[in-house]
């Protein structure tokens, strides 16, 4: 066939699904949706079907589709300077590293600039490990750090299985994840005191060469989970009594995404090391960042500093960060994160008032969880991580699908939904998704989902 020929929107998805491998899922069944433009918070298809993107892509798009000035700034970068290596000063590079001391958590002032959130956090644990002489990093069962060999030894969830034992990461360490909803210490908040956290001193304290703590402050994919108040304070200060460094996600929980610039200012505590991607370019290219402290950055006046990419601070990736950020500020979009919050939250409790397979929802700014289970008082979830990763039918993923049916797209997740619009969304379009999700939710309510695999489950695909 001549590559001059357009292609049809099922030829473009039948070359996709047999000469690409469908990211975390079992190949077979994989349909993936022909994409064709997107525009605000709308993706379309090659049918021309319009879909609001309920979740934000992979919860990057926080700009919403189709921003011209990050646009205009790409074309710009193109023509200027399409490449430089990581050794040379740049003009995007200046300054997007000046707007980031604006928007960053004060203290964190040394940037490494990756292509993801996965190579930000693995910069992350060798300039801690560099930097403490130390091996061990304690994360969180809860969590989804990364794909690489150690980004995925350090995520709790399933998706690190089917590395273990061949290609488990040296060093990493599992603690409990602070999850008031379901505690993973059947422990009860406030009377608890924080023990989750008091457990991983323990873990510091007996492991000993514990170089860091690493946490996603408002865990993302694997359910929204917002820490109590007391949480990260006490953290910060354990991390600080035995000399081991915080280390901050903020992949996903970034950007405006919970009402501030980074999550981790809602607590007011600033980490050692801050890693993020998604949102730094509203995801219309590749970039992560891994920011360190000064104290962190000056250890390497004198120190090898070894690490590096060729696509290290490469200008086509930065300035358009520098856009995403000018557009974020021109449009108060942190701003409007925090003031849908209320208006977020008021929706969704109506909705777990009205179904009863909603156990609980939870979030932040635009950043929110429906937590489905089978049963209020057990909190039993519909399905399991272990089902999950089996590739066993899931009732989320079947919701998700009628859901795509009526135009709407949602990440779907072992037994709950992200919900997570570009922060441009307005009430109308907030409500168009709840509504959706409202119209399906019966299915869980009856309990009683058939085993059927849907077609299009493949538009969930995780993050
Ligand atoms: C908290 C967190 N960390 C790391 C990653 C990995 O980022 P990337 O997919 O850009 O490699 C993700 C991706 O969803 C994430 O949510």
């Amino acid at each position: 066939m001549s590559t001059e020929t357009k292609l049809t929107s099922e030829q473009v998805v039948q070359i996709t699904r047999e000469s690409n491998f469908g990211t975390w899922r079992f190949q077979k069944g994989w349909n993936p949706m022909h994409i064709v433009d997107a525009e605000g918070c709308y993706i379309t298809d090659g049918n021309g079907k319009k879909y609001l993107d309920f979740s934000s892509q992979l919860m990057c798009t926080n700009l919403g589709h189709k921003n011209p000035a990050v646009i205009a700034a790409i074309a710009k970068q193109a023509e200027e300077l399409a490449y430089a290596m990581p050794g040379y000063a740049t003009t995007a590079r200046a300054e997007l590293s000046q707007l980031l001391l604006e928007v960053l958590p004060k203290g964190l002032s040394k940037f490494f600039f990756t292509t993801s959130g996965t190579d930000a956090n693995e910069a992350a644990f060798k300039i801690a490990r560099m930097y403490t002489g130390k091996t061990k990093i304690i994360s969180r069962y809860r969590s989804y750090h990364g794909s690489t060999s150690m980004s995925i030894a350090a995520t709790g969830d399933p998706r690190r299985w089917a590395m273990e034992p061949r290609g488990k990461g040296q060093g990493i360490i599992f603690g409990p994840e602070c999850h008031c909803y379901k505690c993973p210490i059947k422990h009860t908040y406030p009377e608890c005191g924080i023990a989750c956290a008091d457990y991983l001193e323990h873990m510091i304290r007996n492991e000993s060469d514990v170089a860091a703590v690493l946490v996603e402050p408002i865990v993302g994919t694997n359910g929204v989970i917002v820490p109590p108040m007391e949480y990260m304070p006490k953290l910060r200060k354990i991390c600080d009594e035995y000399g081991v460094l915080l280390i901050a996600d903020e992949v996903m929980s970034g950007w405006g995404r919970a009402g501030e610039w980074f999550a981790m200012n809602l607590w007011g505590v600033t980490p050692d090391i801050l890693c993020t991607a998604k949102g730094i370019t509203s995801a219309y290219v590749p970039l992560g960042l891994c920011a360190t402290s000064q104290k962190i950055g000056d250890f390497f006046q004198d120190h090898y500093f070894a690490h590096g990419h060729t696509y290290e601070a490469h200008p086509m990736t930065l300035a358009p960060a520098v856009a995403t950020i000018k557009e974020m500020k021109r449009l108060k979009l942190v701003e409007r994160a925090k003031e849908l919050e209320p208006f977020v939250k008021e929706k969704l409790e109506a909705l777990r008032a009205k179904h009863s397979s909603i156990g609980d929802i939870r979030g932040k700014g635009l950043f929110w969880c429906v937590d489905l289970v089978k049963d209020r008082k057990t909190k039993e979830p519909f399905n399991t991580y272990a089902e999950k990763v089996a590739g066993k039918p899931l009732l989320v993923d079947q919701i998700a699908a009628k859901m795509l049916a009526d135009g709407v797209t949602i990440q779907a997740w072992v037994s709950h939904f992200v919900v997570a619009p570009p922060l441009i969304v307005t009430k109308e379009e907030i409500e168009l998704g709840i509504n959706t999700l409202d119209k399906w939710l019966h299915l869980a309510d009856e309990g009683c989902v058939s085993a059927v695999v849907p077609e299009s489950t493949s538009a969930t695909s995780d993050s």
